[in-house]
């Protein structure tokens, strides 16, 4: 299919409902988008991390949340990264290209922040083909008992190999 233009910018205010509009749709279930109304305006939230995709008439087709977590080392030092997601693309939208865009923005961003890492979970067929690898690779265990190929991150460029421990979520994601 042909690719969608679009413009991706940071969430406005105006955009709330619509963000909440479209993961409750896409996921059919509420948790998303409390989640995304969870982490916004906490201390977990990233300046410019909750992204937006808006088709022509300027309806929100996409987000991309990005928040901080935190992976404790065994010495129980803490190291700040990014967890990726909530991330939804609408349906009729699905498969041109607007869900790499948002991703590639993020990327962008997080490696301008200098942040090290990133980690999500997600489907083992997607996210590779921007880089992400599976997290257990790099020493980078999940807040839960996640499978190999989903539990994921993308090393950025200032990462280096002491990053290792296990991954904390913001609370508004429940998973421990
Ligand atoms: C995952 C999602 C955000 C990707 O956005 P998108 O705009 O459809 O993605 P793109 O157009 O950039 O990429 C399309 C490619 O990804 C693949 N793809 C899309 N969703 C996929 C999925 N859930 N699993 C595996 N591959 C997927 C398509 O087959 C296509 O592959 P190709 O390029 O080899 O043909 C979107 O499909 C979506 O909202 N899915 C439902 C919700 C979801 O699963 N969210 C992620 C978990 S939080």
């Amino acid at each position: 299919m042909e690719p969608l233009a679009v413009t991706v910018r940071p969430e406005r205010p105006a955009d709330h409902d619509a963000i909440r509009a479209l993961h409750d749709v896409v996921f059919d279930e509420p948790d998303e988008g409390l989640i995304v109304d969870g982490i916004r305006g906490s201390a977990d939230a990233i300046d410019g991390g909750s992204l937006v995709a808006l088709d022509g008439s300027g309806a929100v087709i996409g987000h991309l949340l990005a928040s901080r977590g935190v992976i404790v080392g065994d010495d129980g030092v803490e190291r700040h990264v990014w967890m990726l997601g909530p991330f939804a693309v609408r349906a009729d939208v699905q498969g041109r290209g607007v869900g790499a865009r948002l991703m590639r923005e993020q990327i962008n961003l997080a490696t301008k922040r200098g942040v090290p890492l990133i980690c999500l979970l997600g489907e083992a067929s997607y996210y590779p083909r921007f880089g992400f690898q599976p997290a257990r690779q790099l020493g980078i265990e999940p807040p839960q008992p996640w499978a190999d190929e989903h539990w994921q991150a993308l090393k950025l460029p200032s990462y280096s190999a002491d990053l290792r421990g296990r991954a904390r979520y913001a609370a508004p994601f429940k998973v421990g």
